[in-house]
């Protein structure tokens, strides 16, 4: 009634209006009425307008959405990705790491793994167990670990080139183990070096951590445990390359991570401290500090040792990156918050990027590259993204970053053992 009433009026003051006669008073108060009159009248029209024209655009991203999960279905995620994305094709890394082995045999040779127990370590090792490498899988807890072995040696045992795999107990997030899981490689030669292990916290609700050496959790798990592995394993992998093999030691950064998440570079003080904390930065750091390490490393002993470094991207896969773990220590299963989290990464993986997302199979393919194509041999340092040679940010090219970030993190595992931490 109300409103047919005000469309009544609103009429009314048009008829006045058009009647004409000079502007006055009474002409601009009609007009402002009118228009008063007209919006409040036009307001629920409006209403169903704009809802309408939300749920067209939902409805049009929906089906969108559809339509590709269904070519995706049809064609298989790494054509569609491939079509959509531009991006080259190239086999998975049991295929490439077994047609490299088919000119290069590598029974007997060592490849340690670390972060063998999921997605791309996890792919990673069996590739190398498959291609006929006796593979260390660097793990920190025994339930997964002993899946993840049964798997990989399951692989190895089906392909039939000799593999094997072995568990080395490794927990990067504390210096005494990595210092332990480097002692018991002992004085054999080591091949190849993966590091491959990582976190990377959720930003809902993550919040600063430490590891039990007092060191940032995600650098000190991502870069600087990978550090001390490293340079503990040193003298193994001059021993292989004293043998005449092209021995590597290959980090997994993130293309992401490293680029955009770290934009304004190191941070000046490492490890990064608590002020300030955030999820992605953290995370963008320990990718930069991968990459700076690789190049510093190749600096380093390429010429003295003739040991290659490489970092690589092993593109966006949908793995149990992002999912909140349990400590290794922890037995008790994860709390309905946890649980719940980790279903909103998996469904986040497996529904919503999985078009976008890469098979692990495809994206391990890069790792195997940088550890064993032929075709980076001669060089001692590159940057890897979908098998092939790559543009690292300008940040990662650094060489006084690359240095500061070598000479800190001597610094930190050396305090780490005066401490006996
Ligand atoms: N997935 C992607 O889209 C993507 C993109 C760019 C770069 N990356 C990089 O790829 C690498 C592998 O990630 P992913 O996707 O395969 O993740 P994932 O499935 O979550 O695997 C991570 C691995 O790291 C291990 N790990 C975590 N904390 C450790 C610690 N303190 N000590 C020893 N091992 C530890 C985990 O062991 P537990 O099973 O014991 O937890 C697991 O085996 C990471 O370096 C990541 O930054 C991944």
């Amino acid at each position: 009634m109300r409103k047919v009433g005000r469309a009544a009026q609103a009429r009314e003051c048009a008829r006045r209006l058009a009647v004409g006669g000079s502007p006055s008073e009474e002409t601009e108060a009609l007009e402002e009425r009118l228009r008063q009159l007209s919006g409040q009248a036009s307001s629920p029209s409006l209403h169903h307008h704009r809802s309408r024209r939300w749920l067209c655009r939902l409805a049009a991203v929906v089906l969108t959405w559809l339509t590709i999960l269904h070519l995706g279905a049809c064609a298989g995620p790494d054509d569609l990705r491939k079509a959509m994305l531009g991006l080259p094709a190239h086999p998975s890394a049991a295929e490439l790491a077994v047609s490299i082995a088919a000119s290069t045999p590598f029974h007997r040779r060592v490849a340690l793994v670390t972060g063998a127990t999921s997605g791309v370590g996890l792919e990673t090792a069996g590739a190398l167990a498959e291609a006929g490498f006796n593979v260390l899988m660097g793990a920190r807890s025994p339930k997964a670990a002993a899946e993840a072995l049964t798997a990989v040696q399951e692989r190895a045992r089906k392909r039939g080139r000799g593999g094997t795999a072995e568990l080395l107990d490794l927990d990067l997030s504390d210096l005494k183990s990595v210092a332990r899981a480097a002692r018991s490689v002992g004085g054999s030669a080591l091949h190849v070096l993966i590091c491959s292990a990582g976190v990377m916290p959720s930003p809902l609700g993550a919040e600063y951590s430490e590891t039990s050496d007092g060191i940032e959790t995600v650098w000190g798990v991502n870069h600087l445990g990978h550090f001390a592995l490293a340079n503990a394993l040193r003298p193994a992998l001059r021993r292989a390359a004293r043998e005449g093999f092209p021995a590597r030691l290959v980090l997994v950064t993130s293309e992401h991570g490293h680029r955009y998440f770290a934009a304004d570079g190191l941070p000046p003080i490492l490890p990064p401290s608590s002020e300030g904390w955030n999820a992605f930065a953290a995370y963008g750091v320990s990718k930069l500090s991968n990459v700076l390490h690789a190049s510093e490393a190749a600096e380093r002993w390429w010429a003295a040792d003739g040991v290659a470094a490489f970092a690589v991207h092993p593109g966006i896969v949908g793995t149990a990156l992002g999912q909140m773990r349990q400590a290794s220590s922890a037995s008790a299963p994860p709390s309905a918050l946890q649980a719940l989290h980790n279903f909103g990464v998996w469904l986040w993986w497996h529904v919503i990027a999985w078009p976008v997302a890469e098979r692990v199979e495809s994206g391990a393919a890069s790792v195997v590259f940088a550890a064993l194509s032929p075709s980076l041999a001669g060089l001692k340092f590159a940057y890897v993204k979908h098998c092939q040679r790559a543009q690292p940010a300008a940040a990662a090219l650094d060489a006084s970053a690359a240095a500061f970030l070598w000479a800190e993190s001597e610094r930190l595992v050396r305090q780490g053992r005066v401490h006996g931490k």
